[in-house]
């Protein structure tokens, strides 16, 4: 079988998003070590497909370190999983989820772990129908054009995404007319990933460069743009992947509709406001090159953040898995 992330037979096995599009390979992931090596490298990404990956690298640390017998190594495993990026909240939630059921040993966090799963393919569906529905309501056009950044499709979460799933629904539904995928520098997971599973849907699209972004927008091609989020502060402010706020400065210029779509757990009622959340800085190296091409000149310094905060006052609403949030009616996630 071939998912996104799931547990099979004492290990957990994941599509190596690395080598997307053109290799689909699985991964085997057997240690704490390299499930935390799988998550910094980004063969595994997407806020709640991490999160569904500590869960049940939760299980791996029981495996590898007994919890009673060897507390201090066990909590060292399990700080290693939370700390393996820092924005997307679901990582440590999840990974607190699965370790907070350990005193029923290892039956009972793998089938916690398989409940978190379980739990992010229903919250899938029911975002694609809400935001479908919301769109329905905003949007006048019968035919739908949806401007969308990075991957937040089935790679990001398990089956069917967040923006992604809205997207795809609406193609369902008969009323997509186009997607405009961001190509999502430096990493192109919008050029690799999210044109890959627009194809697999069968879903009409145009790959675009991020900088076309705004432009698209101010002249009156797209009727919503759909982001995901990796942490949604109490206020609603919204931390995603770098490039959102700029499409949510231009959204608002030219009054289009711009909706986050994340699962509750991607919801941190801990963090205040946007100003709060840690923004993951990568490596210089993926900017001045991708893979083994250098672009830029040898020594060029360069700032690589992975993600931006969009403020709740510039989105239109924060569709979750069971509710709409109406920021631009005031209302609040938390
Ligand atoms: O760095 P990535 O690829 O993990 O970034 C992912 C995103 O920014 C997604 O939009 C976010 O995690 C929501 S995915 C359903």
């Amino acid at each position: 079988m071939t998912s996104t992330v799931h547990w099979n037979r004492g290990a957990v096995e994941l599509i190596d998003q690395t080598r997307l599009p053109h290799h689909l390979e699985t991964l085997r992931i057997e240690t704490v070590e390299s499930m935390v090596a799988a998550i910094k490298r980004l063969s595994v990404r997407g806020a709640p497909a991490i999160g569904v990956a500590g869960a049940f690298g939760v299980v791996l640390a029981m495996i590898e370190a007994d919890p009673f017998t060897k507390p201090e190594e066990f909590d060292r495993l399990l700080q290693a999983l939370r700390d393996a990026r820092p924005t997307a909240v679901n990582l440590a939630h999840r990974v607190d989820q699965v370790a907070a059921v350990i005193g029923g040993g290892a039956d009972a966090a793998l089938a916690e772990a398989e409940a978190i799963r379980a739990d992010e393919i229903r919250a899938s569906r029911a975002m694609g129908d809400l935001g479908a529905d919301l769109i329905t309501e905003l949007v006048a056009s019968p035919r739908i054009r949806a401007m969308t950044i990075c991957n937040t499709g089935g790679l990001a979460t398990v089956e069917r995404g967040t923006a992604l799933a809205v997207i795809q629904t609406l193609h369902e539904r008969g009323r997509l007319e186009l997607a405009y995928p961001l190509e999502t520098r430096p990493l192109l997971q919008g050029a690799r990933l999210t044109t890959w599973e627009l194809q697999q849907m069968e879903a009409p699209f145009r790959l675009v460069v991020d900088s076309a972004g705004p432009a698209l927008i101010s002249r009156g091609m797209v009727d919503v743009v759909l982001a995901g989020a990796d942490r949604i502060a109490a206020n609603g402010d919204s931390a995603n992947k770098i490039g959102t706020y700029s499409l949510a400065l231009a959204s608002r210029a030219d009054e289009v509709p711009f909706l986050i779509v994340a699962p509750e757990s991607t919801v941190d009622r801990a963090t205040v406001q946007g100003s709060d959340i840690e923004i993951e800085m990568r490596s210089e190296d993926e900017v001045t090159g991708f893979g083994s091409t250098r672009f830029a000149p040898s020594g060029a310094p360069a700032l690589n953040p992975a993600f931006d905060v969009t403020p709740a006052s510039l989105i239109t609403a924060i569709v979750t898995d069971r509710r709409v949030v109406h920021t631009d009616r005031g209302e609040r996630p938390a």
